[in-house]
């Protein structure tokens, strides 16, 4: 019985008084049958019990996953040891199972679960009593990418595009994509994208418990619904923020609730104050779920996005209290109120006045206030989930709120996230956009799917609708791309009519079923709809193509090219209300890779770089199709940096996998820049979430932080993008214009002031004309003031024929427009450079540093003494983890900057300092 005493602790946070025993707390074997018996934990998957127990070596380095390939093509049957001091009336519950599992108590089966994301429950309390001695539970996984190999429907070619089991055991297996994914429900990404690798791993990935039925207790409470919403509020439309505040719960449950049982809700602030306390009214009870609600009328305090004000949580405590019984069913959730919409709905007669072109709105607005959306995409941040710590998750959602995010979007296919990880939001002010996990293919529409995708649909909304970091719930990725880009004909189709029968009528009936508070898109990248009508099978009336007038703009864009030469042509990026994904692959940078190759592979044509690359190009083979991909990112290099050429081969990786990530920095501050700008044009655009976030692996990929969380130099070049208030010069080449513009997200008007001068890269000033009714200073340099309304754009200054102005005197390999802006309590800088840098006369800008340890943070002090310096960078070593606040910038002639280094984890007390290295885009020169 000790053991029921210590588990209740683990999880009475969450649940009833009921006795749970923890499944964590047994021990647990893990068997293939044939060649491998290891002890096992619970969560986890068998590759990482084998890596345990020295059976295989780090899945993730070198070829390891090849050479570990039979590990997901086996059974792997988790076996508990004797489970002491159960009663005879118990339920077992499964957090996750992933995902083919036949689950078995004493030798007696139990049932076969097939789905990764949905929660499982089993009564067995007629099979306990068959057990002699003490009951054993096991576990027998099945090879998902084997049973799925044999799947008729799944191999046949008439379900195309990525449907076909084409994993090839026989002659060794390449590392290719295993298609027969969409006819399983499990994550996707598991075999393989072009990010990252293939394990198709198994096993128990979530806790699991034995619940023991009391006759004092006869329920046990297995997911909790809470919606707070303003009275009237529908999702997907705006609500009235003058109506007072609906709190709705509802409770699954399994056990039998004694008629006349209360539903009773206690809500308390973060000091411990009620807000409110009282018996929930129009109940509502079917078998296993019963619903009520309340309304609040109290005063409460909002919450905010990081970045727009404070994140006040509340703690409410719901419980059930039946009549004859002395325990009660008891949940506690911590929430928070505020409304967030997805408003996908006409433009308005106002907004037309405002300059808004026709067509719909494609923007967040959150307690009645228009966001832009900054932040990106987020992937699974492990090959094997159940190591992903709290840990990590706060230390990814750290660094993100202090890129000036306010948002990341939760990838499809990809894993729902658990609570913990949206409490952790909550908390931090991140909305965090999440989907279900379909993602960029054809899924099946059978009514056996159908009825897995509501039951995951279903458990999922209801369990984390009650965090207020929770933004939209959206069908998947890239579903209405592929029916532009591949099924060609989106109205006539019977795989189309597929993707509406899921997208459009059975995911948006489990969340408009189960929330007032979410908005929900069937698929992400979603040109929005032309109908909305919440007594339709079908809620929405997708637009597709359907334009209502030639100048009208709906589109949520999804934007890669991968041709270097125009990367920076603005007329090039897409024009739309939203970007929710772009961006361009770099290399991890030489410690990434130095935890994931050998040093002797450290050059762009070793196999181990090749194999860990997944972004392909054309080729004869595989390995060739790698290096395709591999090139278009050296080629971009080619095109536009000074190239290094460094004879110790160490040294010149270094210096081109930093330089990859120059360019992906550089790229993505243009386009981010470009999305922003058009908050102030007639497109509207409000968001800008790039494409990735993070790594699930050490390789090539578009991430802008890599498996450790080290910063590439797109991260802090987005930081510096997604400042409030940002400076920023478009040229077009086309034309030969030079135009200005400062832009701000504040929801205030803000004025400023700018300075502007030319200089050459020694930092002198450039004799130059200053435009037209400017009166420069001494040193050529000139102020220009300006004003930006709320989340808008403002031209500053425009140069007509920028390459005339230079002719006479200046070649443009040598002038730099500084410009640095001062508004509201905002600064920020950018040097425009006409000329690409691989052709600019870059000086030496004698850079010097300075280092200072204080504690848990360090502090580096930049000098560029001789002239102006491109690209800092400030590498720190391994024997550290942390992040600095700013990096990858420019300096001035003359000027320092002293930058913060915040220390996660030292193993060096401090030695790590002395490792860490300055470069800048100087280093690249042939010197
Ligand atoms: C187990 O057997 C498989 C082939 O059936 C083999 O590939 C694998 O290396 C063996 N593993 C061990 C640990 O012996
Ligand atoms: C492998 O696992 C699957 C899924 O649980 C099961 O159906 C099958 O019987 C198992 N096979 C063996 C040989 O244990
Ligand atoms: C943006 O600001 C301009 C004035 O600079 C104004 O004319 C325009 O209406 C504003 N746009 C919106 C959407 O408020
Ligand atoms: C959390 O996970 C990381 C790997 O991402 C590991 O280094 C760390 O030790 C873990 N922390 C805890 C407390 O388990
Ligand atoms: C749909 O496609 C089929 C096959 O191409 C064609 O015969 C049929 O006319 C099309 N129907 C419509 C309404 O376009
Ligand atoms: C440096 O690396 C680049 C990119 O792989 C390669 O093209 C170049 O030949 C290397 N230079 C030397 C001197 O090895």
């Amino acid at each position: 019985m000790g053991r029921f005493l210590a588990a209740l602790s683990l999880v009475a946070s969450c649940v009833s008084a009921q006795s749970v025993f923890n499944l964590s707390d047994v021990s647990w074997t893990v068997s293939n049958g044939v060649n491998a018996t290891v002890p096992g934990k619970l969560p986890s998957h068998a590759h990482l019990d084998l890596l345990a127990a020295g059976v295989i070596d780090d899945p993730i380095y070198g070829f390891n996953e090849w050479n570990q390939f039979w590990v997901q093509r086996m059974n792997w049957t988790y076996t508990s040891g004797p489970l002491k001091g159960l009663g005879l009336t118990s339920w077992l519950v499964f957090e996750g199972l992933d995902t083919f599992c036949e689950i078995k108590l004493c030798g007696v089966k139990v049932g076969d679960t097939k789905n990764q994301f949905r929660k499982y429950t089993f009564d067995v309390s007629s099979i306990l009593p068959q057990c002699k001695g003490d009951p054993v539970l096991s576990l027998n996984f099945g090879s998902a990418s084997k049973i799925l190999d044999v799947n008729p429907v799944a191999k046949s070619s008439a379900n195309s595009y990525r449907c076909l089991a084409t994993v090839n055991s026989a002659n060794g297996y390449n590392g290719q994509e295993f298609q027969g994914r969409t006819y399983m429900r499990k994550q996707e990404s598991d075999f393989g994208w072009d990010w990252g690798p293939v394990f198709g791993p198994a096993g128990p990935w979530r806790p699991a418990y034995i619940v023991q039925k009391a006759k004092t207790d006869p329920v046990y409470i297995t997911n909790t619904a809470i919606d707070i919403f303003r009275q009237g509020q529908m999702p997907n439309l705006s609500p009235d923020q003058s109506k007072p505040w609906v709190f709705n719960a509802s409770i699954d449950y399994i056990g039998d609730l004694p008629k006349g049982s209360q539903f009773h809700m206690k809500i308390v602030d973060s000091k411990g104050h009620t807000l409110k306390e009282a018996n929930l009214v129009d109940i509502s009870q079917s078998s296993g779920t019963i619903t009520g609600n309340t309304v609040i009328n109290s005063k409460v305090d909002l919450w905010w996005p990081s970045g727009y004000g404070k994140q006040p949580l509340y703690t409410a405590t719901l419980s059930l209290i039946s009549p004859g019984t002395p325990k009660h069913a008891t949940v506690t959730k911590r929430v928070g109120f505020r409304t967030i919409v997805l408003n996908l709905n006409a433009i308005t007669p106002e907004d037309r006045a405002k300059g808004v072109a026709p067509g719909a709105s494609w923007k967040f607005e959150i307690n009645g206030h228009e966001l832009y959306a900054k932040g990106s995409n987020f992937v699974p941040p492990d090959v094997f989930w159940p190591r992903v710590n709290q840990t990590k998750i706060k230390e990814t959602f750290e660094l993100a709120v202090n890129s000036h995010f306010n948002m990341l979007r939760i990838w499809a296919s990809g894993a729902y996230l658990p609570d913990w990880a949206y409490d952790l939001a909550d908390e931090m002010g991140l909305l965090l956009w999440s989907e279900f996990q379909f993602s960029v293919a054809y899924f099946p529409a059978t009514p056996d799917f159908l009825a897995e995708y509501e039951a995951e649909a279903y458990y999922n909304t209801r369990r984390v609708n009650h965090h207020p970091s929770l933004a939209l719930w959206a069908g998947g990725n890239e579903l209405e791309y592929l029916i532009y880009g591949w099924w060609l004909n989106p109205r006539n189709n019977t795989q189309l009519e597929d993707y509406e029968t899921i997208f459009q009528q059975h995911l948006a009936k489990c969340v408009y079923a189960n929330t007032h508070s979410i908005s929900y898109i069937p698929s992400s990248t979603y040109h929005g709809y032309t109908k909305l009508d919440f007594n339709s099978v079908s809620p929405q009336t997708s637009r597709y193509d359907y334009m209502e007038s030639p100048d009208a703009v709906y589109l949520d864009t999804d934007f890669y090219n991968y041709d270097g030469t125009i990367a920076f042509q603005y007329s090039g990026y897409p024009v739309g209300r939203f970007a929710d994904e772009f961006g361009f692959p770099s290399m991890p940078s030489v410690y990434s890779w130095q935890e994931a190759i050998p040093e002797s592979e450290f050059n762009f044509d070793s196999s181990y770089v090749r194999h860990h690359n997944r972004h392909l190009s054309s080729g004869s083979d595989w390995f060739s199709q790698s290096a395709a991909g591999i090139n278009q990112f050296t080629d971009s290099i080619k095109l536009w940096y000074p190239l290094p050429e460094l004879s110790d081969p160490v040294a010149n990786f270094t210096a081109w996998t930093w330089t990859s990530q120059v360019f992906q920095a550089d790229y993505y501050q243009a386009q981010i820049a470009f999305y922003r700008r058009g908050s102030g044009l007639s497109n509207r655009q409000m968001g800008a979430l790039y494409w990735q976030f993070n790594d699930i692996w050490v390789g090539p990929t578009w991430s802008s932080t890599e498996h450790s969380l080290r910063q590439k130099v797109a991260y802090y070049a987005a930081k510096d993008i997604f400042n409030p208030v940002i400076v920023w010069p478009f040229y077009d080449e086309a034309t030969d214009v030079l135009e200005v513009w400062v832009v701000s997200d504040l929801w205030d008007k803000v004025s400023g002031t700018a300075t502007l001068q030319w200089v050459d890269w020694k930092g002198n000033p450039l004799d130059v004309d200053p435009p037209v009714g400017v009166k420069p200073a001494h040193d050529g340099s000139y102020k220009v003031n300006f004003d930006v309304q709320p989340i808008n754009a403002t031209r500053l200054v425009t140069y007509p024929a920028l390459t005339t102005f230079f002719a006479c005197k200046n070649p443009t390999s040598n002038a730099l427009l500084s410009i640095s802006i001062q508004a509201g309590g905002y600064t920020h800088t950018k040097f425009f450079h006409q000329q690409s840098l691989r052709l600019s006369s870059i000086a030496d800008p004698g850079l010097v540093m300075t280092k200072s340890l204080h504690g848990n943070t360090a502090q580096f002090k930049i000098t560029a003494t001789k002239g102006v310096a491109a690209w800092v960078w400030v590498d720190y070593p391994t024997t550290v983890r942390g992040y600095f606040d700013q990096n990858g910038f420019w300096l001035h002639k003359g000027e320092s900057r002293t930058i913060t280094f915040t220390v996660w984890d030292d193993w060096s007390s401090g030695a790590w300092i002395n490792d860490v290295v300055l470069r800048s885009i100087y280093d690249n020169v042939d010197q």
